[in-house]
Parts: C-alpha cells; structure tokens; sequence
C-alpha cells in the first residue's frame, strides 16, 4: 500500500516571479485555494494520509496554511462563518504533515533525495503541485496507485505533447502492455530532449509512484550539464531493468508554473464551477 507521499516544494517559482518572491508558487491560489492543497486533496482521494513536504527558503507560509489558526477560526465563529475553513480544517484533521528543508538546489532529483527521511523504505507517490490535474474519474494518483497495485515497480505519469514541446518534459521511450491502451513498458527516458532527439511525443507530468531503492539509485546519478540531479535519469536506470511503467492518465493537466498554464487551469475551474456566471 502506498502511504506517504512526497510534495518537493523548495523551488523558486521563477517563472511567476514578482508573485513568487515572497509567496511559495505552491500557495498561489486557483480560485480561491492553493495548488497544494489540491495536491494534498489528490492524495487524499487516493487513500494517503502521511504528506511529506520539501521546503526550502521563503517556504513557511505551507507550514501555516496546513495548521490550525485559533484566533481565526475564534473569529468566524462569532459571525458564523466557520464553513469558509470546513475544508481546510478536515484535511488537518485527516492527515499528518512531515517537512524537510533542502539544503540545496540541486534538483528534482535531489529535492526527492532530500525527502528521504521522510519516506522510509516503502514505495510512496510524488505530486508535483504545479503540474494541477483534474482526473476524469478519479484522480491521477489513484490512476497510478491502481497501475501499482498491478506491477509494484515505479509509475509515471504520462500525456501526449506536441513535438515542439519535448525540450520542457522529461520524455519516454516505451511499448504498450498486452491490449492495454495506457500503459507502456518504459524502455528509456530522457530529460528535456530536443524535439529531434526525443524517442516519442509522450511526456511525463508531475505525477509518479517511486519505489524506496529510487534514493540510492539517485545518490548514484551524476548531475546534468547544469549541475542538477535528475530524478528522469534515476528512473531511466529503473527503466532500463523494465522496472518503469508509464500510464496514460486520464484528465486534464495545466502547467501552472507558467502563467499561461496558470491562467488556463483558472479558467477551466471557474468555467466548471460556475464562478463565471
Ligand atoms: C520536472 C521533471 C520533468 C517533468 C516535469 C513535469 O521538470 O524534471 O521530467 O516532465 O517536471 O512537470 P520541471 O517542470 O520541474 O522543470
């Protein structure tokens, strides 16, 4: 069973930058929630309760909005707006939160290396809460804790991109299982690949089940040309032993780190809750 999952959370946020200099990207609200709480909602949805959180400088504003704030709540009491904070306050109620500070920025793969502690030895989810999915039927994790359930190796997330676009995703290489029509053997991966170089147009979305010999797989791996350990080198040595699955997930996935994505997910949800009637 997957128990815990990973949030690495230690990221500039350079592409909203001035909205980020002070506030986490990962607390910049879709309508009126943070991207991580519907990171945490997706978990959740999925049966897992232990959220493990890699922060970094500039990041506590997290740690708060996942408390309890008596003086608040006290307050919308007394005028009876306590609802504003129902769901909030559940999820506080329903799961424990573990945070580690990375020490340095090394990457994804070192900012899942510095999750670690928090995991243990047990194969755990990853969110990317830039990366805000809307599952079909249900969410993408518990798309991917199914697929698990079945192959008990590492799970990748995966869409289709246009070809153009491969230089902003890690992308596979891989054959369909049987007469599925999702799920690929992964038989390499590479990181941000020129469109020339790249062996399919199917790229991996922030969304992965990792198996706990993923950290000493990373603590092997040798930076890239920019000095940063990538967690799609770590899985292509999985891969490369058919210890990788990918899954065509089912919904919608916006970038979120850009503000094009960013303003595309606020529209989707206004439009599919009704905030623009
Ligand atoms: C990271 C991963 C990349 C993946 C992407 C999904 O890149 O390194 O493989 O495709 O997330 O969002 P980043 O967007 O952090 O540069």
């Amino acid at each position: 069973m997957i128990t815990k999952c990973l949030f690495p959370a230690a990221g500039f946020g350079t592409r909203f930058l001035p909205a980020t200099k002070a506030v986490p990207k990962e607390m910049l609200p879709i309508l009126n929630k943070p991207l991580l709480q519907y990171g945490v909602e997706e978990a959740l949805d999925a049966g897992i309760y232990n959220m493990a959180i890699v922060t970094g400088k500039g990041k506590r504003a997290i740690e708060d909005h996942f408390d309890n704030v008596y003086e608040l709540e006290m307050q919308l009491q007394e005028s009876n707006k306590e609802h504003y904070l129902k769901k909030i306050n559940q999820i506080i109620q329903n799961s424990t939160f573990t945070y580690v500070r990375q020490k340095r920025m090394l990457g994804l793969g070192d900012a899942i290396l510095s999750g670690g502690a928090l995991i243990g030895n047990h194969s755990f989810a990853v969110i990317l809460a830039d990366d805000f999915c809307d599952g079909y039927e249900s969410g993408v994790i518990s798309q991917l804790v199914e697929v698990y359930k079945k192959y008990k190796c590492s799970i990748v997330a995966i869409e289709e991109i246009p070809l153009n676009q491969t230089s902003n995703y890690g992308i596979i290489e891989g054959d369909l299982i049987g007469n599925t029509r999702n799920t690929y053997q992964v038989t390499q991966m590479i990181e941000k690949p020129d469109e020339k170089k790249a062996p399919s147009n199917l790229a991996i979305i922030g969304r992965y089940i990792l198996t706990p010999d993923i950290f000493e797989v990373i603590k092997n791996t040798q930076p890239d040309k920019n000095g940063e350990i990538q967690l799609t080198d770590a899985l292509n040595f999985q891969a490369k032993q058919g210890k990788v699955i990918a899954l065509k997930f089912k919904g919608l996935r916006f970038d979120c780190g850009s503000v094009r994505g960013y303003l595309k997910a606020t529209n989707y949800l206004a439009r599919k809750k009704g905030f623009d009637r």
